[in-house]
């Protein structure tokens, strides 16, 4: 396979980054790194104003803080470019020039978008960016005419979107600028889309989100971590440790079948009410600090000065690919 790069990336909305994020997308970053891929990882801070546009100053240090937990998760800034999107203005040049050749009805039936409108209630405040927010993903992407793009489940309209804008430059231009990309989604659904500790009205499992406060952090402390599991939702039928468990619905359960190596039994036993919630939680909690024991001793490696040069190197690298993607794009649009 000629084409080895991959390029994704994260928002920074939140300075923290989650299991959910780890599983759904980051898993798979480190895993292509260590496989020899030529990973480019990007923190997207002006995908953040979209729904931030408020707290600009905010976004900024978060994306410090999101590159901290790539590097904890295990991306290796001697391998792979690790980059602030508004570092390299190629990001902005051609989401502008897709945005003039991109369909509105494309943009206003991405069912995320159709969701962020519902949750905003009206539509007289809503930016204008975030009717936009696929193209300028579009735009992330393409620039590093990437192998694939691996990202989590709720990410996939976006990047159908992408291979379509990239379909159509072509089309318009007659020149073959772009290559479709592969989504690489996980295949278990389980880590495509990790639900959070919590149950929503009908007491069904959902996303693991930030929006949600239903998160167990990657640089969670021990005792953050314990005390996030002491309220995760169980089987609301299950008072006694006899009772049966259901644990399909039960949150704990299902983490246990991500992290356990005994969740089979474990599930059994649920099931047969011969385990209690409480020793259930207590076995979680011990493999979920052993398992992000690494990250945080990774993460205490790393101060803020060594941040900043990690982010200019990983600049300056992505900007040599973003901008020979750039002069072959103005060349086909015969702009000069
Ligand atoms: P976000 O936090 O929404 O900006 O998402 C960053 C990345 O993490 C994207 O690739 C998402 O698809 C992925 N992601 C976010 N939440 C989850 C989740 N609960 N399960 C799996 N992947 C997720
Ligand atoms: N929209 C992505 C998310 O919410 C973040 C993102 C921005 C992205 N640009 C990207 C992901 C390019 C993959 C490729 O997580």
């Amino acid at each position: 396979m000629a084409n080895r790069r991959i390029l994704s990336g994260m928002r920074a909305t939140n300075p923290r980054l989650h299991l959910g994020n780890y599983e759904g997308a980051l898993r798979n970053w480190v895993e292509m790194q260590n496989d020899g891929f030529d990973m480019f990882c990007m923190v997207a801070d002006w995908h953040g104003l979209t729904t931030m546009y408020e707290d600009s100053a905010e976004i900024s240090r978060n994306a410090r803080e999101v590159a901290k937990d790539y590097i904890a998760a295990g991306i290796d800034p001697e391998k792979s470019a690790l980059f602030i999107q508004s570092h390299v203005k190629e990001h902005a040049e051609l989401h502008l020039l897709f945005s003039m050749i991109t369909p509105l009805g494309w943009l206003e039936r991405t069912p995320t978008y159709k969701e962020k409108q519902q949750d905003l209630g009206t539509t007289e405040r809503e930016p204008y960016g975030l009717l936009g927010y696929p193209v300028l993903q579009t735009a992330d992407i393409l620039l590093y005419k990437p192998y694939g793009v691996p990202v989590g489940r709720d990410q996939a309209p976006h990047l159908e979107i992408g291979n379509d804008i990239a379909a159509r430059f072509n089309r318009l231009y007659g020149v073959e600028v772009f290559q479709p990309y592969k989504y690489l989604i996980p295949e278990d659904e389980n880590r495509a889309k990790v639900p959070g500790l919590d149950a929503d009205e009908n007491g069904v499992l959902r996303k693991m989100s930030k929006s949600y406060d239903n998160c167990i952090y990657l640089s969670a402390t021990p005792d953050e971590i314990a005390e996030h599991i002491k309220k995760a939702f169980t089987t609301p039928t299950k008072l006694r440790k006899t009772d049966p468990g259901v644990p399909e619905g039960c949150a704990v359960c299902q983490y246990l079948k991500l992290y356990s190596p005994d969740w089979q039994r474990q599930w059994d036993e649920d099931r047969a009410g011969e385990r209690g919630c409480m020793q259930s939680k207590k076995e979680l909690t011990e493999i979920l600090v052993e398992f992000l024991r690494p990250f945080r001793e990774r993460r205490a490696q790393f101060d803020d000065g060594s941040i900043e040069e990690i982010l200019a190197k990983g600049a300056e690298k992505a900007r040599e690919v973003a901008s020979a993607t750039m002069s072959e794009v103005r060349a086909a649009m015969g702009i000069y």
